[in-house]
């Protein structure tokens, strides 16, 4: 099937409990792992590309990747995604380049600021059938994690919801409820919590309407540990647990983005081949377990984190 747009597979994924997969691609065998996984296991799909994505691997090859995903997976539907869209010219570019779906992350600004900005953007979107998710709060970052109330102001404030949906048109919401990018996220000897009761008002202000969790990588410690005995450097390395995604899946949160634990995935296998295989310099000697183990990574999230698997 051609690529679509979120809608559907969202309405599915709030009623049904359960949440997509929204995971980064920036070359062949990190797009091939992923796909085979979803396919596999009939998974729906959003694969989503960063400006830093389009700058290392060139939008066009990007898309061409996905396109060839689409008919290597004839069984599930997919999304193609931008990620992090940091302005209306980089979504504009997307939406014509074929992408069935935009982030316009305008988090930083003011609300107000944020709804034009949204706006704009979604004006354009819809006029070129393309789907919208927008920001509202600040992810926190691993200072912002320990201040109880300090860092309230980074979470995302229930009472703005409403009016940015209304005002902004956006089809989803990506909110900070405690997670952050990269494989840092909690302070070591600390307990990591999300803010459900911030995703519960949320929900209760914008009943059936789609929630994003960005920062959902789970940083996998068997993976933390492979990378630190093959010769990598990542001390307290921590992620988001499993069952709070989960947890979270089965309330209104339809997409969950991962991207570290992808690069955790890929850095382990590598870093373990070439201290086991010191002969070995042909690449695919290397990607190929690379690609495997991004492919079983996906599929356990698809199955045990996200609970999406057999719904397309
Ligand atoms: O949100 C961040 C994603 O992990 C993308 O990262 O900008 O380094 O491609 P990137
Ligand atoms: P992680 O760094 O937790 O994988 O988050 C990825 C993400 O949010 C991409 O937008
Ligand atoms: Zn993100």
């Amino acid at each position: 099937m051609p690529l679509v747009t979120s809608t559907e597979i969202f309405k599915k994924a709030y009623d049904g409990g359960y949440a997509i997969g929204a995971f980064n691609v920036n070359n062949m065998e990190i797009v091939q792992g992923i796909t085979e996984a979803a396919e596999d296991l009939r998974a729906p799909l959003i694969l989503q590309v960063s400006k830093g994505a389009r700058a290392y691997a060139n939008h066009t090859y990007l898309i061409k990747l996905v396109e060839a995903a689409v008919i290597e997976c004839p069984d599930i539907p997919i999304v193609l995604h931008l990620d992090h869209g940091p302005d209306f010219e980089t979504c504009k570019s997307c939406i014509d380049g074929g992408f069935t779906s935009v982030m316009i992350d305008a988090s930083s600004k003011s609300l107000a600021e944020n709804i034009e900005i949204t706006r704009k953007v979604v004006e354009y979107a819809h006029d070129h059938g393309v789907v919208v998710e927008a920001e509202l709060g600040t992810l926190a970052g691993i200072e912002d994690a320990v201040h109880v109330k300090a860092e309230d102001s980074s979470y995302t404030r229930p009472e703005d919801v409403e009016e940015f949906v209304t005002k902004s048109g956006c089809d989803s919401l990506a909110i900070a409820i405690g997670t952050s990018h990269g494989a840092y996220k909690f302070k070591p000897g600390t307990k990591p919590q999300l803010r459900f009761d911030i995703l519960k008002e949320v929900e209760r202000r914008l009943p059936g309407f789609p929630i994003v969790l960005h920062g959902s990588s789970s940083v996998p410690q068997d993976l933390v540990a492979k990378v630190n005995k093959f010769g990598g450097k990542m001390p307290g390395a921590i992620g988001v647990p499993e069952d709070q995604l989960r947890e979270a899946s089965r309330m209104a949160v339809c997409k969950i983005n991962i991207d570290s634990d992808l690069r955790l995935a890929m850095t382990a296998t590598i870093r373990e081949h070439f201290v086991e295989h010191p002969e070995d310099f042909d690449p695919r000697q290397y990607l190929k377990p690379a690609r495997q183990a991004i492919k079983d990574l996906v599929a356990h999230k698809i199955t045990d984190v996200l609970g999406c698997d057999h719904k397309a």
